[in-house]
């Protein structure tokens, strides 16, 4: 095994990682958490909120960056040359990031203090539904791009492979 091959791996590793921790943070959060605390009075809600609101924004941020930098590097480095042409790929992929950067500014607001978007806050079930919802989203699509979109074979392998199983050939716009 080369160095790329263990950096590629490990930048897997680091964003599968963190999406397991912001989306089980949230997933905790709104269905755990939030539904827990709702007898409390208002003070010891606001108080309780502000104190793990402040540990968890340090996840978000951290959670956020390892996230763009370990999905850019595996977009760059790993998916775009063995996708080259590959037009749904690219395509879902644009959604998926898309998609992600929504995630990314909604997690952010919500576990923020900017008072712009307290209004978002003050129906944080609603917007942290919709958040995990996106997730969610943004999971199935690295999930189907990993499983279902074959990569084109390295150029090296690409006779053999191609006559061994001509089905590698394929892009997902033959099928
Ligand atoms: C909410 C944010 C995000 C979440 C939850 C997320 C989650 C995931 C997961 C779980 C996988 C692994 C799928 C699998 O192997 O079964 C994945 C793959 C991937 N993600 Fe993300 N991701 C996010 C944002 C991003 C961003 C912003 C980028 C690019 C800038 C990106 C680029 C990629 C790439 C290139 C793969 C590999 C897809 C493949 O195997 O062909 N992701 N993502």
């Amino acid at each position: 095994m080369d160095g790329m091959t263990l950096i590629d791996v490990f930048s897997r590793w680091a964003h599968i990682g963190a999406a397991i921790v912001l989306i089980g943070g949230s997933v905790f959060t709104r269905f755990v958490l939030m539904p827990a605390a709702t007898g409390l009075q208002e003070s010891e809600h606001d108080a309780l909120r502000e104190r793990i609101m402040g540990r968890w924004r340090k996840f978000v941020m951290g959670g956020i960056l390892v996230l763009l930098v370990s999905g850019f590097y595996n977009y760059i480095m790993v998916a775009i040359p063995a996708h080259k042409g590959d037009g749904l790929y690219h395509g879902l992929m644009g959604t998926k990031i898309l998609l992600g950067i929504g995630a990314f500014f909604l997690a952010s607001v919500l576990a923020g203090r900017s008072p712009r978007f307290e209004g978002l806050r003050e129906q944080s079930a609603k917007w942290l539904g919709i958040l995990i919802l996106i997730s969610a989203i943004v999971v199935a699509i690295g999930g189907f791009l990993k499983v279902a979109v074959k990569s084109r074979p390295a150029p090296d392998s690409a006779s053999t492979l191609q006559s061994e199983y001509p089905v590698v050939r394929y892009t997902a716009k033959a099928r």
